[in-house]
């Protein structure tokens, strides 16, 4: 579906991201894979490679400009063109509001926000002389609805959704798409943290989801997928919920 497509996926050395691009590369498109973690983003690549599809790893850390348009960089140097950007990267943090140091927030909405905004920024320059491209966001349910006691995160998640829509409307005029998909509780590393590795609540968190079972990293890239290729060639601007209907509710 991907032939001759090169793809960057940020955050792609664990959980939704790693499937993402392995996703991809079974559909045989070029995968770029950033990560700040050495060490799992160069294991997805490796596992890229042993399957015979074509990676590369470029160690980035999504909150500094410089290493955003370095990464944008690598990939069209690479490969020659840059036809998707997958902005998957993100950080959970569960403190209260009320107890949340300013510094913390700061580091929430770089990674979560700026981070979007940086590789969109330099993604652009490159889709826009070659008028098309295709910028998948890795937003939330918690960007629709508030997700109780995550306010902070909740916050960067309606930034995302908003920065989706502004991307579509005006990136349209180049044939550049902009699309999120919004996943309720995913079964990744992010969630195991969050629950405190404790299968017990983990049970519990997954009867949110009517469908009741936790999504799988399958299940959003899946979407991903969907929304970055030609098939969705007339949908941008949207956010489509990957959230076995807890939004339906
Ligand atoms: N897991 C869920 O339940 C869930 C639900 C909704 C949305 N999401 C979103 O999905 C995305 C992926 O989450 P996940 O569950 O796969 O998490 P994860 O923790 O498994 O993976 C996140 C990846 O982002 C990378 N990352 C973090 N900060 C970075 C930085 N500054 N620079 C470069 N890389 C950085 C991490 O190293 C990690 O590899 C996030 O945006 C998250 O908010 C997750």
């Amino acid at each position: 579906m991907f032939q001759d497509k090169v793809v960057i996926v940020t955050g792609a050395a664990s959980g939704i991201g790693r499937q993402t691009a392995i996703e991809f590369a079974r559909q045989s498109a070029k995968v770029v894979v950033a990560d700040i973690d050495e060490k799992g983003g160069n294991d997805t690549v490796a596992q890229l490679k042993d399957d015979g599809h074509e990676a590369v790893f470029v160690t980035t850390d999504l909150t500094v400009e410089a290493d955003c348009a370095h990464l944008v960089a690598t990939a069209a140097e690479t490969f020659g063109r840059l036809d998707i950007l997958v902005n998957n990267a993100g950080i959970e943090v569960t403190t209260p509001l009320h107890e949340l140091p300013e510094h913390e927030w700061d580091r929430l909405v770089d990674t979560n926000l700026k981070s979007m905004f940086l590789c969109s920024k330099h993604a652009l320059r490159q889709m826009m002389p070659a008028a098309g491209g295709s910028i998948v966001n890795v937003c939330s349910v918690s960007g629709l609805v508030a997700w109780p006691g995550i306010a902070a995160y909740n916050a960067t998640k309606g930034g995302v959704l908003m920065l989706t829509k502004s991307l579509a409307t005006d990136y349209a005029q180049y044939n550049i798409r902009a699309n999120c998909v919004c996943p309720s509780i995913i079964d990744t590393p992010m969630t195991d943290v969050s629950n405190g590795h404790d299968a017990a609540v983990k049970a519990e968190k997954a009867k949110l989801n009517p469908i009741g079972r936790l999504g799988t990293p399958e299940d959003v890239a899946h979407a991903i997928l969907f929304l970055a290729s030609d098939k969705s060639s007339f949908i941008t601007g949207t956010a489509l919920t990957v959230d076995g209907g807890y939004t339906a509710i």
